[in-house]
Parts: structure tokens; sequence; C-alpha cells
């Protein structure tokens, strides 16, 4: 999978976040905001006493339908919120934080995820990216929470192979030389994770890094 530098570390995160959740507040209401296809629905099925999706077009897998600017829900009536790949989507982020803060509870948190460097792909629109100061600053201005950490789901070398994998897929998958791109894919994917790990400055926010996907984890104040 050419998404690979984005989509394994969001798994692996959003695991450890459903169990960490459920160890800090017990077994949970969940909100899922922007839920598409609930991709995430079996991390959670072992903690969350209820996953509730909301969308705003119309999806057989979403219960309520609306937008993150105005979440047809009750304030502070969900444990955690979820809003995975959503914000480079919406009309207006900071709207959108200050719903995911009014329908968290007190102590409850958010576990949101959105890119950093990407390809546009509107769904049906996308109008976003951010760094991690820009993100915390979003998240901090448009809401009261006890904490916000912002880390980079993958580092520089993981994100920068991930973006050209998803080229080289793209022209293999238009050559007779199709059958390669499942192998060249997977070997750029995997030459960045390499790089990655042994260059530590690569893995760290700082001048001249670049991520193509950021994890947020913002805990409402008690
Ligand atoms: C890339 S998909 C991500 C779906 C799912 N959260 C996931 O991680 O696979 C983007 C989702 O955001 C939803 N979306 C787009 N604009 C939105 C908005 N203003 N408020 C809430 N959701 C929105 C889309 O309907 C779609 O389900």
């Amino acid at each position: 999978m050419p998404t690979y530098a984005v989509r394994e570390p969001l798994v692996r995160w959003l695991s450890a976040e459903a169990r960490l959740a459920f160890d800090a507040l017990g077994r949970y209401r969940l909100l899922d905001v922007g839920c598409g296809e609930k991709p995430y629905r079996d991390l959670f099925a072992p903690y969350a006493a209820e996953h509730v999706g909301v969308d705003p077009v119309a999806n057989p897998l979403a219960e309520l339908r609306g937008p993150i600017e105005a979440l047809p829900v009750e304030d502070a009536s969900f444990d955690v919120v979820l809003c995975a790949q959503v914000l480079e989507h919406v009309d207006d982020p900071a709207q959108g934080v200050r719903e995911l803060a009014r329908v968290t509870r007190p102590g409850g948190r958010v576990l949101l995820s959105t890119h950093g460097t990407y390809v546009f792909h509107p769904a049906p629109v996308d109008h976003w990216r951010w760094t991690h100061t820009g993100l915390e600053r979003l998240l901090r201005e448009n809401g009261d929470w006890a904490s916000v950490r912002v880390t980079p789901g993958a580092g520089t070398a993981a994100s920068l192979a991930m973006l050209n994998a998803i080229y080289v897929e793209h022209v293999l998958r238009r050559t007779p030389l199709r059958f390669l791109r499942g192998g060249a894919v997977s070997a750029i994917n995997r030459l960045g994770r390499a790089l990655d790990r042994r260059v530590s400055l690569l893995r760290e926010p700082r001048p001249g890094t670049l991520a193509a996907n950021y994890h947020v984890v913002a805990e409402r104040a008690s």
C-alpha cells in the first residue's frame, strides 16, 4: 500500500490510545467524527460501550448526520472523540475544534489525526495542511484543554518515501511493468522507515523536517 507511512502508524497509535483511554476512563462512549467506513471500529470494540459515527453525507455506517462544525450531539456527552483524517476536508477547522471540545466531557479526550504534507485528495473538498506548531495552536486557541500533544505519525524519510511511492505506483500501473509495483512500493517505504530509524534528526519535528501526518491527543480540563 503506497500510503503505508500514514496508515500503519495511525493504526498502531489508535490501538495504543484505545487501550490507554480505557485504562484512564473505563468503558467509554466514543464519537467518531467524519467516520467514513469506520475503519477503526475493531480497535475500539473491546473498550467502547458505544461507537457512534457521524458524517455530513448519507452514510449507512453513521448513526448521525452532520458536519464537524455543528455536531448533532449534546454538550459533554462523549468520553472519547475520534476525528481521523477529517480536519483537512472541513470548511472551518477552528469551529470544528470548538465542537470537538464542546461534545467531549470534562476529563475526556480527543484523538485527532490530520495531514502535514500530502497529495491533494478531495473528500469532497481538501483545504488544509498543518505543521506541528500550527496544529497545536489551532487546538489550544479553540478549546479548554488540560493538555495537547501533537506528534508526527512517521519521520521525514518515511513521509518522503511514501509521497514518492504514490507516484511510482501511479506510473507503473500504466505500464507493462505493473507487476513490479507492489514490490517497488514496499521497497521504497521500507527504505524510508529504515532511514528514519537510523537518523533520529529525521524523526523529530525540527527545522528542515516534514511529516505526512500528525497524531493529536487533547485532554479536556476536568
Ligand atoms: C478521508 S475520509 C476519513 C474517514 C475515516 N475517518 C477514516 O479515517 O478512514 C474523510 C471523511 O470526512 C468526512 N467529512 C468531510 N467534510 C466533513 C465535515 N465538514 N465534517 C465532518 N466530516 C466531514 C467525509 O464524509 C469522510 O467520511
